[in-house]
């Protein structure tokens, strides 16, 4: 592992903004840092943990109880969810939330930009490994840039000679100063599947988390904004290729279930995610891609 960091920051590293270093139980991690923000990205899962404006609370959400393990989901930040998003859709031993939150992603380019930015790219490409779970060719491409705003694209290629269907999400987990006090504005008279009960529901007004919430929106392209008093902060987010967004907070006794979450952490996070859910999934022919982007702002704002 230590030979790995040595050649990562040797090919990619930037000088001052981009280094390789071993984090919680040894899992290398990206850290960045430029003239506008700092950010933190695991290279398993590609997962951002980090992600701070100077002069601001943290945007993202990372639970005290999060296992750093190899091949487990880490509980925050935001992993993403592909090749399908939630249970398998049919074959309910096959890993929630597909497998590219716990495969170890491989950087592969590293920006400087003009603008300050840092931007960083890392690769999952199909292997033995992901053939055993899910027998398609593909190569997907994250790209992270780092300036006082976080932008996330996802560029999904099918590699092989047959179609398959793409589902996921950047499942974000926000930083709040009370989820009980906050209100997720864009959704409005949108209807919902409510993965609770099943039941499709229409949406008036803001979202308020006052229990157990985990519903996938539908026609839903955005932007959304978390309102959040509390912090005195405006969470914008604003996606591209995405019709679906997933609004999540497991609420005081799932929490209580989950062994990476900790039992009153649930007024700290929400999920809202930039997702490609349900009837959202795309249909990748041979040779075809998709793009999945997020761009998250933030601004001061009761
Ligand atoms: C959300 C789902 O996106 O992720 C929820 O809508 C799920 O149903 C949650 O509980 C967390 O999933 P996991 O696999 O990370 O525990």
């Amino acid at each position: 592992m230590t030979e790995t960091i040595e050649t990562l920051n040797a090919q990619l590293g930037l000088p001052v903004q981009l280094s390789f270093g071993p984090g919680p139980s040894g899992l290398p991690l990206a850290l960045i840092t430029n003239a506008q923000a700092t950010a933190t990205v695991a290279l398993q899962g590609a997962q951002l943990l980090a992600f701070q404006p100077h002069g601001e609370q943290p945007v993202l959400w990372v639970s005290s109880h999060a296992n750093y393990l190899p091949g487990k989901a880490i509980r925050g930040g935001v992993p993403i969810c592909w090749p399908w998003f939630g249970p398998h859709p049919s074959d309910p031993t096959l890993p929630q939330h597909g497998f590219a939150r716990t495969s170890i992603w491989t950087p592969i380019l590293s920006t400087a930009r003009d603008d300050g930015a840092t931007e960083l790219q890392l690769a999952l490409r199909d292997s033995a490994a992901t053939r055993a779970l899910w027998p398609h060719a593909f190569a997907i491409l994250l790209t992270i840039s780092v300036g006082s705003v976080l932008q996330l694209s996802l560029d999904i290629h099918n590699t092989g000679d047959e179609p398959f269907v793409s589902s996921g999400a950047f499942h974000s987990y926000f930083a709040v100063g009370d989820a009980t006090a906050l209100r997720v504005e864009g959704l409005d008279g949108h209807h919902y599947f409510d993965q609770l009960d099943g039941q499709t529901r229409q949406q008036h007004g803001p979202v308020l988390i006052s229990g157990e919430t985990d519903r996938v929106y539908r026609d839903a392209p955005g932007p959304l904004t978390i309102v959040d008093p509390l912090l005195g902060r405006h969470i914008r987010i604003d996606s591209a290729g995405s019709d679906s967004a997933v609004v999540w907070n497991p609420w005081i006794e799932k929490a209580q279930r989950m062994a990476d979450f900790g039992d009153d952490e649930y007024r700290a996070m929400l999920c809202v995610e930039t997702a490609n859910a349900r009837d959202d999934a795309r249909t990748l022919a041979p040779g075809n891609s998709h793009l999945l982007e997020a761009r998250i702002s933030t601004t001061p704002g009761a």
